[in-house]
């Protein structure tokens, strides 16, 4: 058994095939520039040989993409726990209410994951600088890994982005700009320069591999529920990459035969001040229109046009699942309610996504004896200006 079964690349739009090997960010057929995803050979995997490995992203490395273990640039991302939220679900008669709690990833967040993914194959085929807009939590975690990697990293966030992740950014080497605008501002720059300068752009998204470090989060979710998973799961959306990779991961856990075909709903929460995607749901359009005046203090919600916002808005409505919006009032409601009842100081899109379980119980689209889970993204240490 090859170390992983990657054995190509596809357009999510187009379906066009592409060879693994070359940096490639998005499809290049004309007019298409679809999301490009990674696909393995079918192979008979036990689901039990990966139980003794050790508990990172690269546990399931068969469906992953690093072709050998020596490739692997790791900050011990992944294995975040599951956690029964007792006390919430008490108060609020769920008994199975559950946390996904990412907070304590390296670098205090869930895009540990998908950096250390993309980072991890960004060398191997050779890439020697990335580049990447961020609302934060990316770009701390990118510089991170590119630090460890012995690669130059480049960062591009708004100007109004909490000042500790520009802090966090230079501190692990990467030169950070400060951009007057939103983070789609920020992707165009680096699209712009990327040629010129030598950059490989890992902007999510316009990357293969991000999306397959953030799938792990649906491994892990299989695995904690006895390879079954559960009704209801909980995602803060601003690139949607997270919702996108899990939704990735159900698909091939079935043909790994590791689970069936039964899905949970998948519910997508943005703020209130930015919420393009519960709109276009709404609207039952298949892409969202860029929401200009995106506004939230949950910077990792504050983006106006997820880049691929036509596969997050087919994954709501195959998964029969909704889009939800919380204003920031509520956001830090439910902030407080996570750490004074659960013991976790989550990240403004944590509590958003608690807020958005309350809002679909009182609307009768949750039942509350169902199995919920909330991802508890980032860790909210991050956020306190
Ligand atoms: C803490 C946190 N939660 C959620 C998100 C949104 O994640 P995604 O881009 O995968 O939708 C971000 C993005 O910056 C974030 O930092």
């Amino acid at each position: 058994m090859p170390f992983s079964l990657l054995e190509s690349l596809s357009c999510t739009k187009c379906g066009a095939r592409y060879e693994v090997g070359p940096l490639l960010n998005v499809c290049t057929k004309e007019g298409c520039a679809g999301a490009l995803f990674a696909n393995y050979a079918a192979a008979a995997i036990s689901r039990d040989a990966t139980a003794g490995r050790s508990r990172t992203i690269w546990r399931w490395h068969e469906m992953m993409p690093a072709r050998r273990a020596e490739d692997i640039v790791s900050l011990g991302e992944g294995g975040a726990p599951l956690l029964h939220a007792k006390r919430l679900g008490a108060r609020d008669g769920m008994p199975r209410l559950y946390v996904k709690e990412e907070a304590g990833n390296p670098t205090g967040s869930f895009k540990a994951r998908g950096l250390g993914a993309a980072v991890t194959m960004a060398k191997a085929l050779g890439a020697r600088k990335i580049a990447l807009p961020t609302a934060g939590n990316a770009g701390g975690a990118a510089a991170a890994y590119a630090a460890v990697a012995g690669l130059e990293c480049h960062v591009f966030m708004p100007r109004d982005t909490p000042k500790v992740f520009k802090i966090e950014c230079e501190a692990y080497g990467a030169r950070v700009t400060l951009v007057d605008g939103l983070i789609d501002d920020c992707g165009r720059i680096v699209a712009q320069r990327k040629d010129a300068e030598g950059w490989f752009d890992v902007s999510t998204l316009k990357e293969p591999y991000r999306v397959e470090g953030k799938k792990t989060m649906g491994y892990e979710l299989a695995e904690d529920f006895g390879w079954t998973l559960p009704d209801v799961v909980v995602y803060p959306t601003g690139g949607g990459t997270g919702l996108i990779g899990m939704w990735k991961a159900f698909d091939e856990m079935e043909r790994l035969s590791w689970i069936g075909p039964a899905r949970p709903r998948m519910v997508s929460v943005q703020a209130d001040g930015c919420a393009p995607i519960p709109k276009a749901f709404a609207e039952g359009k298949d892409v969202s229109v860029r929401e200009g005046s995106a506004h939230t203090y949950a910077s990792g919600l504050r983006v106006p046009k997820a880049y691929a916002d036509y596969l997050i808005l087919k994954i709501l409505r195959a998964s029969k699942g909704e889009a939800v919006t919380v204003t920031d009032d509520e956001m830090r409601r439910g902030v407080n309610e996570l750490a004074s009842f659960e013991g976790l100081f989550a990240a403004p899109e944590g509590g958003a996504a608690w807020e958005a379980v309350k809002k679909l119980v009182a609307a009768k689209k949750i039942d509350p004896g169902e199995r919920v889970v909330v991802f508890d993204t980032g860790t909210g240490y991050k956020y306190v200006d």
